[in-house]
């Protein structure tokens, strides 16, 4: 029990946890079912170029409502491909509210990011901020739908039809979630999704582009493998960003266990919120009920001027605890290099939302009983906040420290 700040692990108390709680637990799935794929592509000696990935892509297209999905070895690889293979040249508009690959793969396909703000109410770009932002040199729009909530699509395709311009979405957050009903994946010219291990679905590490488009998936499919087109000609200028088939047969297994893991994380996501609710200066991000969503990010927002501390602070009191959250996503891409000498920009919303945002531990790894452990310390800090700010700034004792692990 967590009664008073003397308890906390941070001012020398037991740590709630033995063992850490990370965001993200790998969702692995059977794993006799991930064994026998393992063991399959094994005997056929086919370990890449294989029909366990083709199957994935099956998958992964059937979950999505779409036509086409080309499976990567990551999805910022992925991104990069499709900024590629979109014909885009000179700016690209997005939120800086994104994990930096939304960025990073525009840029390194030579393409300029310009940052925009979000709706403070969402955390998704902002398509009045996202259409002032057009100017003759922007090619495309990219919207992302942070932490599993859908970025405004209709908004974003209006502008892409008004101007001439691609409009591309980063779903890597977003499998199985749906906007107005529809599920993402076939919005836009394409959207991307990521399996890296800490996602909803994981091949260890992959990505895929999904769209409607057959003639962008065929592009993608050539980028992704040097550049081939039919009978392996070499066509055009390519990379090798190819999914191998051990990652697929994870990827396969792990998207057999996601109608499990959604109702898990649903319900962890409910706990959490009656857990803190009424908490100072906490909250935890609801999900727009009329939407399906994967749940797999609980996000908490702390205001220090009501919580008595700031979301660092908080972060080292749960990891004294063993309990890992994540700054999903802090700095935002503004505030970080190259883009930071390279094109200062302000962005109020962005930089509060960033200044404030916690993940929480979810997943199929964590269960009631850690939930309301981790709320029982999330309580405790904020109950004397101003206390351990106060406290923590006498100390001379470095804080204990968890290994982080992505
Ligand atoms: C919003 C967003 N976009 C892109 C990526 C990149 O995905 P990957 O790690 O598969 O390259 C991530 C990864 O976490 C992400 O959160």
């Amino acid at each position: 029990m967590k009664r008073g700040i003397d308890d906390l692990a941070l001012f020398g108390g037991p740590a709630a946890f033995p063992e850490p709680l990370y965001v993200g637990r790998p969702s692995t799935g059977d794993r006799s079912r991930f064994l026998e794929r393992l063991n399959r592509a094994l005997d056929d000696m086919w370990l890449t170029n294989g029909t366990l990935v083709r199957e994935f892509e099956d998958r992964v297209a059937e979950t999505a409502g779409v036509r086409n999905c080309v499976a990567t070895c990551n999805a910022t690889a992925a991104l990069q491909l499709l900024y590629l293979a979109a014909g885009l040249s000179g700016e690209v508009v997005m939120p800086s509210m994104t994990y930096v690959a939304t960025a990073h793969a525009a840029r390194m396909a030579g393409l300029t990011p310009v940052f925009r703000d979000i709706d403070p109410a969402t955390g998704c770009l902002d398509p009045r901020e996202a259409e002032a932002a057009v100017t003759p040199r922007t090619a495309g729009v990219v919207g992302v739908h942070l932490w599993g909530r859908p970025a405004p699509v209709a908004e974003l395709e209006e502008i892409g039809a008004r101007h001439g311009l691609r409009v591309l979405f980063d779903a890597a957050h977003a499998l199985g979630c749906t906007y107005r009903g529809r599920r993402v994946g076939g919005f836009g010219d394409a959207e991307v999704f990521s399996f890296h291990a800490t996602k909803v679905v994981n091949s260890f590490e992959g990505g895929a582009v999904v769209t409607d488009d057959d003639g962008l998936a065929g592009h993608l499919r050539s980028l992704r493998t040097f550049g081939s087109g039919p009978g392996g000609r070499i066509e055009r200028a390519g990379t090798n960003a190819k999914m191998t088939e051990a990652a697929a047969a994870m990827g396969l297994t792990s998207l057999e266990a996601f109608g499990e893991v959604v109702p898990h994380n649903r319900e962890n996501h409910a706990l959490y919120r009656a857990e803190l609710r009424g908490v100072d200066g906490i909250s935890i991000v609801p999900f727009d009920e009329a939407e399906t969503s994967n749940h797999q990010y609980v996000i908490a927002r702390i205001d220090e001027a009501g919580a008595g501390l700031h979301r660092d602070l908080l972060m080292r009191v749960l990891k004294a605890e063993n309990v890992v959250a994540q700054r999903y996503f802090s700095p935002a891409c503004h505030q970080v290099e190259p883009y930071r000498s390279e094109r200062p920009v302000e962005l109020p919303h962005t930089e509060r939302l960033a200044e404030q945002v916690l993940a929480l531990p979810t997943g199929p790894a964590v269960d009631a009983a850690d939930v309301r452990r981790i709320c029982e310390i999330v309580r405790c800090a904020t109950a004397s906040g101003r206390q351990v700010t106060d406290r923590e700034r006498r100390s001379a004792d470095p804080v204990p420290e968890v290994s982080v692990r992505r």
